[in-house]
């Protein structure tokens, strides 16, 4: 029996290594953007919470301020690879989205309560009233639509489930089970939230808007945490990995570029146990934060770019047994188009960079001023 819907006869106009390429970048952007998010976000509601001394709560309000604008790039990054995952997966994600339809709508609905909510917690932040609450809805909100998302980019990679769920309900009201592979990998992102979070934290104490004091506390803390979850991520990695099918970990313990880019090749793993030790340093050391920022940050691209190309070797080895090869398309290239775009993607990319240094450059008020 055939598992996947018939390919389209319109060939892909790009070659496929490229759309695989833009697919990537985007998508390990997206990545960073949703671990600052996730974790920031419970970081600031754990301080407001807990305000502990005056810099907790100069920490959080310093992290829920940026949060409305990490979450525009949780958005518009999340676009461009969804975009590139309908062209290359068309056939097994639109039938998964389907298959979930009601829910994959709904997160529409969802984010943007999250999103208002978001500016609830900052605004109540600022203004000295209760915020927690407003804040910890925003992130159960978040989670759950993280949770949506890993629950489809799973089903796509499962045809043998497809017909039988689609015979309980066409109108997309049930969720899969039985998938061993979801929950580690959705525990995963929300793992990695806290530890990039954390570098975050170490990252923002090297900014000059906060006092001594608070940068000494915002980099004891993000170090802090950023190594428990950093030794977290790891073995939430190690456990997305090993329920994996036999075949997939064979193939990705082969395979060139997913052996560098995961454990066998030490890609992911030496950069999360590098950033580990950076934060250490941040967090117990007597070392200024300054020159650990910039690492930290760097280091966080780099684990979630390794963890994308990874991740994408699971799901093609994945496809691949099923008997859906990513790599068997026609492909008649319009160069002219193709050119055009890359010429627009570049320069979108210099005007965000543009964009992110003037605010960098422009005179603040120190972030606890206002208290
Ligand atoms: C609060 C908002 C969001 C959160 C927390 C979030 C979180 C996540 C998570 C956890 C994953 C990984 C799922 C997995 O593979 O296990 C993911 C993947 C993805 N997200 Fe988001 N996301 C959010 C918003 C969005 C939006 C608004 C879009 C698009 C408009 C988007 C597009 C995508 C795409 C396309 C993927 C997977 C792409 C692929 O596998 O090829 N996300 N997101």
């Amino acid at each position: 029996m055939q598992s996947f819907p018939a390919v389209d006869p319109i060939p892909l106009p790009a070659p496929i290594w490229l759309l695989k390429l833009l697919h990537i970048v985007t998508l390990s952007l997206h990545f960073v953007a949703v671990e600052m998010l996730l974790g920031g976000l419970l970081l600031a509601v754990l301080l407001s919470l807990f305000r502990s001394s005056p810099a907790s709560l100069v920490t959080a309000r310093a992290i829920a301020r940026r949060l409305t604008v990490v979450m525009t790039y949780v958005i518009n990054l999340g676009v461009p690879p969804l975009l590139f995952a309908q062209v290359l997966y068309g056939r097994a994600l639109y039938t998964s989205s389907v298959l979930i339809g009601a829910y994959w709508i709904s997160i529409i609905a969802i984010l943007t309560l999250t999103y208002w909510l978001l500016y609830q917690f900052t605004a109540r932040l600022e203004s000295g009233r209760s915020a927690w609450w407003v804040g910890l809805s925003a992130w159960v909100l978040a989670g759950f639509i993280a949770r949506l998302l890993s629950t489809n980019m799973t089903l796509m990679l499962r045809p043998e489930v497809w017909r039988q769920m689609y015979s309980s309900s066409a109108a997309g009201v049930y969720l899969p089970t039985g998938d061993p592979t979801l929950t580690p990998r959705w525990l995963l992102m929300l793992a990695g939230g806290f530890f990039i979070g954390g570098l975050w934290l170490v990252y923002l104490a090297g900014r000059s808007t906060f006092t001594a004091d608070e940068k000494k506390f915002i980099a004891g803390l993000g170090g802090k945490v950023a190594v428990l979850f950093g030794v977290v991520y790891l073995a939430a990695g190690l456990w997305a990995v090993s329920v994996q099918p036999q075949a997939v970990k064979d193939g990705l313990a082969s395979h060139p570029l997913y052996r560098f880019a995961g454990f066998a090749g030490y890609g992911w793993l030496a950069l999360v146990i590098l950033a580990v030790l950076i934060a250490a340093i941040a967090g117990f050391g007597k070392v200024a934060a300054n020159g650990l920022a910039w690492a930290g940050a760097l280091a966080a691209l780099l684990i979630e770019i390794t963890f994308t190309v990874y991740r994408d070797g699971v799901r093609d080895l994945t496809l691949l047994n099923k008997g859906f090869d990513v790599w068997n398309r026609t492909v008649v290239t319009n160069w002219s188009v193709v050119g055009l775009f890359l010429v627009l993607f570049v320069g979108g990319l210099g005007v965000i960079g543009w964009l992110i240094s003037v605010v960098a450059r422009a005179q603040k008020p120190m972030e606890g001023a206002a208290l």
